[in-house]
């Protein structure tokens, strides 16, 4: 993974392969550089948001290359600009096999130099990420080694910052790595594994329920998603800080490691994507990383419910009955509806815990992404406050959370004529909302923020700082929710 350092230094004097700088609409390109520039028209950069110029110094500068980035008019200015820039320097660099490159950190009036930095860490840390694994030939794929960070003042403030971004974005980068791999590699036994080896160097509890265990403890929501699956379930419960006396929260993920739909079959165009349908639990795994490594002073339980949603003879068939954790009864009218019965089961598991907040990340519904396309995920919450911080920290990171209402009325929809509860409503209207309103049905009294990140598990089209693929979206927002939750700076 690229590198990023801090260094006070200035412009003319960067020795690396490429010089970056972010210029707003309408400011003065800096004389020195104006050698290099006399020739850019104006319509060719005016600094416009998502306009770029590249040029050669043939031998002028102490730098090869001059990137100019547009950040669009100032007073428009969003954080996010400053990881898209910094991921389109990257993305340059790569493209011009330039191992190392400067950037120099924008000075944005009303913003923090220190978010500026942390920002830049992250954007260009998450464009150097590549999924390369299966690629047998690597001749010709470039990763840039180093990116620096050039301030013109002292860095010591921003050190923090920098280690912060690199610690967020690396463990975005970790929940993108092992989410990309396909069902027959990522299987419930190898998420465990990998689990493992993260709670071995990070110093986290963690415990692995086995199919056994979770019959004694009742989670027979999970057992039957799993039924017609010829992969054993698992349940990777971790813990960072465990049984210490600080806030504690609990933070769960959906984790089917492929969706079928099971007996309800999912239609075979696009089903492979269903191979990300693991995407919560990876993000908890993230997080845990990430919380960890910040040494955030909190309690923080990390819940992964593992398994396939397979057909099968011993596949679970609709109208099939059974009870969950919490003694509720479903029936099961949709196999295809898996996501929510094994959070049911998992969702109570923690509610018994006590914890000051649960947080479940979940590639819920589709309709999700009828709601809000792929620019957003949805939350869905019974505390107001506990939403409010969750947006608030979806703007600082920009993984944007639209909130939804729980009205009483929807749980009229998913009520059985002959269980407690059937998973899926009759009607077919406002399915991400019945989805959330099931889970609600398993948190008992206990603060509780669910987030439906299907549609934003997955990039599909061009993106500033993200690749095609696994996402990765929701650690830094969790994380994010998680500091501000328990009052740290
Ligand atoms: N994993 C899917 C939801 C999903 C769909 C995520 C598309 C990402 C992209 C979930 O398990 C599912 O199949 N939901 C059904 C629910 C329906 C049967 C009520 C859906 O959305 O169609
Ligand atoms: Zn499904
Ligand atoms: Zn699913």
């Amino acid at each position: 993974m690229v590198k990023v350092g801090l260094l006070t230094e200035r412009m003319m004097e960067v020795k690396d392969e490429v010089l970056a700088l972010c210029v707003f609409e309408g400011a003065q390109i800096p004389e020195q550089l104006k050698q290099f520039t006399k020739d850019m028209s104006q319509k060719q950069f005016e600094g416009k948001s998502g306009q770029a110029f590249a040029t050669l110094t043939l031998g002028n500068a102490t730098f090869k290359r001059l990137l100019l980035i547009g950040m669009g008019k100032e007073n428009e200015f969003e954080l996010d600009f400053c990881r898209r820039a910094a991921g389109t320097a990257l993305r340059f660099a790569e493209s011009v096999k330039a191992a190392s490159l400067s950037v120099m950190l924008p000075e944005v009036k009303g913003t923090a130099p220190a978010d500026v930095a942390q920002a830049m860490a992250e954007g260009a840390i998450l464009a150097g990420y590549k999924f390369t694994k299966f690629k047998t030939k690597k001749e010709d794929i470039f990763d840039a080694e180093t990116v620096t960070l050039i301030s013109k003042n002292d860095i010591l403030p921003l050190e923090n910052a920098r280690v912060c971004g690199t610690i967020l974005a690396e463990a975005q980068n970790y929940v993108r790595e092992m989410d990309e791999n396909p069902a027959n590699i990522a299987t419930p036994a190898q998420i465990a594994e990998y689990a493992k080896s993260l709670a071995k160097t990070n110093k986290l509890l963690i415990k692995v329920i086995e199919k056994n265990e979770m019959k004694k403890l009742g989670m027979n929501a999970l057992i039957a998603v799993n039924q017609g699956s010829a992969e054993p379930p698992k349940l990777v419960v971790m813990e960072y800080n465990p049984g210490k006396k600080l806030p504690f929260y609990a933070v769960i993920g959906k984790g089917i490691t492929f969706d079928s739909g099971g007996i309800s079959l999912k239609p075979s165009k696009g089903m492979e994507e269903m191979k990300y349908d693991k995407t919560g639990a990876l993000v908890v795994l993230g997080v845990l990383k990430a919380a960890s490594e910040l040494k955030f002073p909190i309690r923080l339980l990390g819940l992964m419910p593992l398994t396939e949603n397979m057909p099968s003879g011993s596949a679970q068939k609709p109208g099939d009955i059974v009870k969950a954790y919490n003694g509720k009864t479903i029936e099961v009218l949709n196999t295809d509806a898996e996501g929510r019965l094994i959070l049911a089961d998992v969702l109570a598991y923690a509610a018994q815990k006590k914890p000051d907040a649960i947080i479940d990340l979940a590639t819920l519904t589709g309709a999700m992404i009828v709601c809000l396309g792929r620019a957003g995920a949805g939350l869905f919450s019974n505390d107001d406050a506990l939403s409010s911080v969750i947006e608030k920290a979806g703007l600082k990171t920009n993984e944007r959370v639209w909130r939804f209402p729980l009205w009483p009325e929807y749980i009229e929809l998913i009520k059985s004529d002959i269980a407690d509860l059937k998973n899926i409503s009759g009607e077919g209207e406002a399915g991400s909302i019945t989805a959330a309103m099931f889970l609600k049905e398993f948190v008992g009294e206990c603060r509780w923020a669910h987030i439906d990140i299907a549609g934003v598990d997955m990039i599909n089209r061009p993106h500033p700082y993200l690749g095609k693929g696994a996402s990765g979206i929701g650690v830094r927002l969790v994380v994010e929710a998680l500091k501000n939750l328990s009052g740290q700076k």
